[in-house]
């Protein structure tokens, strides 16, 4: 994959960015000595192991041995793929992928056409309200202000298509992708229209503030009431969270998110000053919703209808929910009045009481034992055995031990088949046996000492004495040194980060990542003159090693003067090497 990707691109894009930076936008940093740490985002932890370093450009964690760059980072707390990733740190920057691969290339470029096409059409969607009567009057009936109009740059599609169309200018070529994607549609007649004309424009964003896609509120009874945009290159349904971006450009660190159903949803609780409200568009809850929400903020509460069907939906959602709850990452429900929407509630009531419901969400434990407690009757011996066999396995897939631990403690009790101390003995035993994992060793050797000193510290190369590549020579690693040896003297300033960049996809890179965390335990003072002294050995090692050649091939044919001038000056520097020592 980053072959399609040039390297020098991918090199200058980690030289202007600032890892610590990019992980402060997603986690709270504490700077620590020369690093900063918090608690590691991949696995479950109570004291902070997963370090950044400004220095190296790196991360890692002791508790789970995560680590990498900056894109390594992307790639695992986002979710992205490689190329997804480069693209999230292109956009940071401001700077274009130049492709190297002609298909990937066309794909890019497609993708940036429709980024420009939407927003044109979201600007004419937005020009077009100003002049709207009916829709302004709708929006003024539904009690939307001027200001949300702004905010969440809400249009409207004209029935005039013609004029409209005329104006977006688009080419020949980019009107049969929107025909395909169906942002045009042609009617029976053969007439090219908008499928959203007459319809109120909901502009759906990406975390980026690009618009990827739109939906549309009909006005006027016709059916369906609200039209989404079909997917594309740039439109992913599950993974879209409708006015995350306002939130985050409010919040960088929103403290709770509250997830709600629909557009006038969102809208409405904003205008009310009710903020972090954002919404998952209609379509029940993804895997990917959940772990966006969960990026963003520690606190999620979805609020749903509290008739059965949202009660159900909730329930949904939970058990999509549960394997990424942890102690910090906590999910709570809000049961509106039956048949109501946020919408209608805080119109009713008001922000005060609303923001009571917020604060007094029911925890996930609660509704999980609520829900899951509906039409069992706790003294029949087969409603119990039912219920564990429900709950059992949906509390088993919390990875978060304190939780999980406490859940089996409420079923147990519940149920009243175990002891409190057998179930506690049970529960260690099991908690011990998820614990012993296998520990990751390598030896070590003197050459993954310099190439892990080097790793760490790329400015050692500027010391190292310059070295001849011998074809003939077989130290195992030494070839790798020199190679990454050169990369150093080739990028003055690289960092860790950037050099480890250099070996992604290959076949060392697994090693060169653990050598780069890995702890050589040799202080601070000492590493340049352990650098050295390990270098020279190695250096002794190759001299030792032409030697034993040269004189070999002495006895087979003879050497030629310049060769003999060769051993002579190798003894020289062997015996005063040897002094030295
Ligand atoms: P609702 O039917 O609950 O509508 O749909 P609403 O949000 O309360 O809208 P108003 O108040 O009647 O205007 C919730 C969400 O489901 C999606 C939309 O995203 C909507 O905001 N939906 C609904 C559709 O995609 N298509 C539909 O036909 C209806
Ligand atoms: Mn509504």
């Amino acid at each position: 994959m980053s072959g399609k990707i040039p390297k020098y691109f991918i090199n200058e894009l980690l030289s202007r960015t600032n890892i610590v930076e990019l992980i402060n936008k997603r986690l709270i940093l504490k700077k620590c000595g020369k690093n900063y740490q918090t608690k590691c985002p991949f696995h479950h932890e109570k004291t902070p192991s997963f370090t950044v370093s400004h220095e190296k450009q790196f991360f890692y964690c002791f508790g789970c041995n995560a680590h990498g760059n900056a894109i390594d980072f992307l790639i695992n707390y986002e979710n992205l793929s490689f190329v997804e990733s480069i693209e999230e740190l292109s956009i940071i920057h401001g700077m274009k992928i130049p492709f190297e691969n002609t298909k990937y290339n066309y794909l890019y470029i497609k993708k940036q056409k429709l980024y420009l096409l939407m927003k044109q059409l979201c600007n004419l969607y937005q020009e077009n309200i100003k002049f709207t009567d009916i829709a302004n009057k709708y929006l003024s009936h539904r009690g939307i202000n001027k200001k949300m109009v702004d905010v969440f740059l809400i249009g409207f599609s004209s029935l005039n298509w013609n004029d409209f169309y005329k104006k977006l200018n688009v080419s020949k070529e980019l009107e049969k992708e929107l025909l395909i994607y169906n942002i045009i549609s042609i009617s029976k007649k053969g007439c090219k229209y908008d499928p959203f004309q007459g319809r109120i424009i909901f502009p759906i964003q990406d975390q980026h503030g690009r618009i990827i896609a739109f939906g549309g509120r009909s006005i006027n009874h016709i059916l369906p009431k609200y039209l989404n945009s079909q997917e594309t290159d740039i439109f992913c349904k599950r993974k879209l969270i409708y006015g995350l971006y306002q939130v985050k450009k409010k919040f960088s660190k929103p403290k709770y998110l509250l997830v709600v159903e629909g557009y006038i949803d969102v809208i409405t609780l904003t205008q009310y000053n009710i903020n972090y409200v954002v919404s998952s568009l209609g379509t029940s809850t993804t895997v990917e919703h959940i772990q966006i929400l969960f990026q963003n903020t520690d606190t999620v509460i979805y609020c749903y209808d509290g008739d059965n069907a949202g009660k159900d939906a909730a329930w949904r959602t939970l058990k999509k929910a549960l394997p990424y709850i942890s102690d910090e990452k906590t999910l709570k429900f809000i049961l509106l009045p039956k048949n109501e929407d946020p919408d209608i509630t805080i119109r009713k009531e008001g922000k005060e009481k609303f923001q009571t419901r917020i604060d007094n969400a029911i925890a996930m434990s609660k509704f999980f034992f609520k829900y899951i407690l509906r039409n069992i009757n706790l003294s029949s011996i087969d409603d119990k055995f039912y219920l564990s066999v429900r709950a059992l396995p949906l509390i088993n897939t919390i990875s978060s031990d304190t939780i999980r631990i406490y859940l089996r403690q409420v079923l147990a009790r519940m149920i009243g088949i175990l002891d409190d101390n057998q179930f506690e003995k049970f529960l260690y035993e099991q908690e011990n046996k998820r614990k012993q994992k296998p520990q990751f060793h390598i030896k070590r050797t003197p050459m993954r000492i310099l190439i892990a000193l080097l790793m760490q510290n790329p400015n050692l190369a500027v010391i190292a004495p310059p070295v001849k590549k011998l074809n003939q020579i077989k130290i195992k690693g030494l070839n790798i040194f020199l190679e990454i040896l050169q990369i150093c003297l080739d990028n003055p300033d690289i960092n860790t980060g950037q050099l480890l960049e250099f070996y992604r996809n290959t076949k060392i890179s697994n090693i060169l990542k653990i050598l780069s965390r890995w702890d050589h335990m040799i202080v601070q003072e000492e590493i340049q003159n352990m650098f050295l002294d390990l270098l020279m050995n190695i250096y002794d090692k190759i001299l030792e090693e032409r030697q034993e050649y040269l004189i070999a091939q002495e006895r087979i044919k003879g050497l030629t003067i310049n060769e003999k001038k060769e051993i002579w000056s190798i003894n020289k520097k062997l015996s005063k090497n040897n002094k030295k020592i």
